[in-house]
C-alpha cells in the first residue's frame, strides 16, 4: 500500500469542513501544498492556489462564514472532469488534514470572480469549486450521517458478513463530505465490487460528491491492502479489485 494512500486514509477520520481558521499555513507547509497540487493535477483538472480573503465573502449559502485565512485552492476543468474534480480535491482536502491543517469545500459561497481575479483560465476552463484551507481555528465537530444500511440497503448482519475491504471501503465512503451533507449516493454491493451510485444531481454538485465518495472507497480499500480500478457508466462507478 502507498504511503500516501495510508496517510490520506488516516485523514478521512479527522477530516471536517473547518470554516474558522487561525491563519494561512507555515511556509514549509505551503510549500508542501503547492507540490500536493502539482502532483494531482493533469488528465482536464488542475489545482492553482491562491491567497485573497475577497474570495470567501459570497452572499450564497452561508457565504462569509470562512474566516480567519486567506488561502484557496481552486479546482478547475475542462470537458467532463467532474468525478476527476471530486477525487483531486478531496485528495488535496486529506492532504491538508494530514499536514495538521483544516479545510472546506466551497461549490457555492465563494466569490468566483475573485478567484478568477488569481488565474490564467483558458477559454475550454471553468472552475469547479474552491477549497479554503487554513491553520485551524476550530475543534473537530462530527457531522451526522447515513448509515450504512441506509447506504448500500443492506442489513446490520449482511453488513458484518461483507469481506473485510468492502467494510473498511464502505465505512471510509460513509465519512465522504458532500455539498449541503447531501450523501446523494447509493453503495451497491455486487460479488467482489462496490458501485457508488448517484442518486441526485444535488444542487449541481452530484458529480463531485461521487468523486469524493470514490476516493474514500479506493482508501478504505487500500487499507485492507486491496487496490482495483473503475469503470464508469452514466450514473455509476464501479470498483473492482485487482485479482
Ligand atoms: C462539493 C461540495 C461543495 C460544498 N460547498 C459548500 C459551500 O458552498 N459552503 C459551505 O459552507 N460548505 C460547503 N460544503 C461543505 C459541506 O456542507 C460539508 O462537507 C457537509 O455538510 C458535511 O460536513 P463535514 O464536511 O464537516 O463532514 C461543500 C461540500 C462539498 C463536498
Amino acid at each position: 500500500m502507498s504511503y500516501t494512500m495510508e496517510r490520506w486514509y488516516s485523514a478521512t477520520g479527522q477530516r471536517f469542513s473547518m470554516r474558522k481558521f487561525g491563519g494561512a499555513p507555515e511556509e514549509a507547509d505551503m510549500r508542501a501544498l503547492e507540490e500536493t497540487a502539482r502532483m494531482l493535477s493533469g488528465d482536464g483538472v488542475r489545482l492553482s492556489l491562491g491567497e485573497d480573503a475577497r474570495v470567501f465573502k459570497s452572499i450564497f449559502l452561508g457565504g462569509g462564514k470562512v474566516k480567519g485565512t486567506p488561502c484557496f485552492a481552486a479546482l478547475i476543468y475542462k470537458g467532463d472532469a467532474m468525478l476527476r474534480c471530486g477525487y483531486i480535491g478531496e485528495s488535496f482536502i486529506l492532504e491538508c488534514t494530514a499536514l495538521g491543517l483544516g479545510s472546506c469545500w466551497l461549490g457555492a459561497s465563494y466569490k468566483k470572480s475573485a478567484a478568477a481575479e488569481h488565474i490564467k483560465l483558458a477559454k475550454d476552463e471553468r472552475i469547479a469549486a474552491v477549497i479554503a484551507f487554513g491553520k485551524p481555528g476550530e475543534a473537530y465537530v462530527g457531522r451526522p450521517r447515513k448509515t450504512l444500511a441506509a447506504l448500500t440497503g443492506l442489513s446490520q448482519a449482511a453488513l458484518i458478513e461483507l469481506p473485510e475491504w468492502q467494510q473498511l471501503a464502505l465505512s471510509c465512503a460513509r465519512l465522504a463530505p458532500s455539498a449541503v451533507n447531501g450523501q446523494p449516493w447509493e453503495f451497491r454491493v455486487e460479488d467482489n465490487r462496490i458501485s457508488v451510485v448517484r442518486t441526485s444531481g444535488n444542487f449541481g454538485f452530484g458529480k463531485l460528491d461521487q468523486g469524493i465518495a470514490m476516493l474514500h472507497v479506493e482508501l478504505g480499500a487500500a487499507h485492507s491492502g486491496m487496490s482495483g480500478s473503475w469503470a464508469i457508466t452514466e450514473d455509476a462507478a464501479v470498483f473492482t479489485p485487482q485479482a
